[in-house]
């Protein structure tokens, strides 16, 4: 065990898990690799949890960095701060929420534990609906609102929390439904719970799941689920922390797959827009993001330093289309999984879109979650060269490829090679 690791285990917490057998320390990067303090250099396609968004040591974010760090790190909220308001008049505008108003955190939790905060205090209530298999963060609150057994911890929570289908296309009760039978079973089911409860505040949900292993439904559910919320007057939250920013593809945001019924009430963002520095997020209507009646601050939300990295990031992200970037590389990487997918009897199904790509695996032959081979293709691309992610809620068994949305089609095909043999070599 090398020197590092056993530091690690003997000051940090357990239940911080590490991927591999021999864990990693990444040194630096560039553009879509990185470099472990052994020299050895790997394609990257996990960015570090879909958070190195545009490309490692982009030039642009890095000189924005610095040269704000020569100004002023941070002053709180308490004062005016350019940068601050200039991002949050471009998310504001780029959200699709009317009259919007942000609210800077430092992660994904904490602004969803805002849009809660928000939800709950807006509506009287503490009943949230969230989806199974979801993933919304690690505060108390936001493991209230987690359908995902693996990343849940307690069962205490201050809210009331109801979770509904439909976040899983092809496991569950609906599976062998086809795509419009499925949202009609959900909006029946979703119809039904109401039924049997006081109106909840919220529904949040993930529009693909991320920990859960990139999962969706059909497109066109939220906008289903909407319809039915709106006769209560319950909000929908759009949490947007792995889906935001283009990665899918063909939308800028998750939501706008379901966007028939228009935008949520309140929409939550995190790891991408600061390309690693720690910039998350709630937009909401000024109606709902002004009705708390005290003071509520983050004081290392907003902070110049990360606004102005989200700045750079953000103008080279939509100056360089990586929207447009992740639908072309990432259309291409789909289907060339799917061709080795065929193949291979352990692979269940390649989903998702854009550069937000899951590889459900289980035991050939079988329905069954195989996490020992998910566990074994990371450790066989990493030896080939390439790094990627896993996740699922059975039993962690979907390899998870995010990488940056730079990614050029030589690194997709080069990519795409080193997965097929980390696959073959598993099965
Ligand atoms: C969908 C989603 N929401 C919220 C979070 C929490 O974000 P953070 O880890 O920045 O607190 C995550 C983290 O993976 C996430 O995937």
């Amino acid at each position: 065990m090398n020197d590092l690791f056993a530091r690690h285990r003997q000051v940090l917490p357990d239940w911080l898990a590490l991927y591999y057998d021999e864990p990693l320390e990444i040194t630096h990067g560039e553009g879509r690799h990185v470099w472990d303090a052994e020299g050895n250099r790997y394609l990257d396609f996990f960015g570090g949890i879909l958070t190195t968004m545009t490309a490692h040591a982009l030039p642009e974010v890095t000189k924005a960095v610095s040269e704000q760090a020569g100004r002023i790190i941070h002053s709180s909220t308490l004062y005016l701060n350019r940068p601050m308001v200039e991002l949050a008049e471009r998310i504001a505008q780029l959200s699709g929420i009317p009259d919007a108003r942000v609210f800077f955190t430092t992660s994904g939790t904490e602004a969803n534990d805002t849009a809660l905060l928000l939800a709950t205090t807006y509506r009287r209530t503490n009943t949230i609906l969230a989806m199974r298999n979801s993933y919304h963060g690690r505060s108390f609150s936001a493991v209230g609102i987690t359908g995902n057994k693996g990343w849940s911890p307690t069962s205490l929570s201050p809210l009331q929390t109801l979770y509904v289908h439909g976040g899983v296309r092809t496991r569950g009760p609906f599976a062998e439904l086809n795509d419009r039978e499925f949202i009609a079973a959900c909006v029946d089911d979703l119809r039904d719970l109401l039924g049997h409860t006081r109106p909840p505040a919220a529904l949040i949900a993930e529009p693909i799941q991320g920990v859960g292993g990139f999962t969706s439904p059909p497109d066109g559910l939220y906008a289903a689920f909407r319809k039915v919320l709106q006769e209560q007057g319950i909000l929908w939250i759009a949490d947007e922390v792995q889906t935001g920013w283009g990665r899918t593809g063909e939308h800028f945001w998750g939501w706008q797959a379901h966007g028939q019924s228009g935008p949520p009430d309140i929409l939550t963002f995190a790891k991408g827009i600061g390309n690693g520095m720690s910039i998350g997020g709630v937009v909401a209507r000024s109606e709902i993001m002004n009705c708390l009646d005290s003071n509520s601050i983050s004081t290392f939300g907003g902070t110049q330093i990360t606004m102005a990295a989200g700045l750079a990031n953000l103008s080279y992200h939509l100056e360089h289309d990586l929207q447009g970037n992740a639908r072309r590389v990432g259309g291409l990487l789909i289907e060339r999984l799917r061709t080795v997918a065929a193949q291979l009897p352990g692979v269940r199904e390649v989903r998702g879109r854009g550069l937000m790509i899951g590889v459900e695996l289980v035991k050939p032959g079988t329905d069954e979650a195989d996490p020992k081979s998910a566990s074994a293709v990371l450790e066989a691309a990493r030896e080939g060269g390439l790094l990627i992610g896993k996740g699922g809620g059975h039993n962690t068994s979907a390899l998870r490829i995010a990488p940056p949305l730079s990614l050029t089609v030589a690194e997709a095909e080069e990519g795409a090679a080193i997965l097929e043999q980390a696959l073959r070599s598993a099965y």
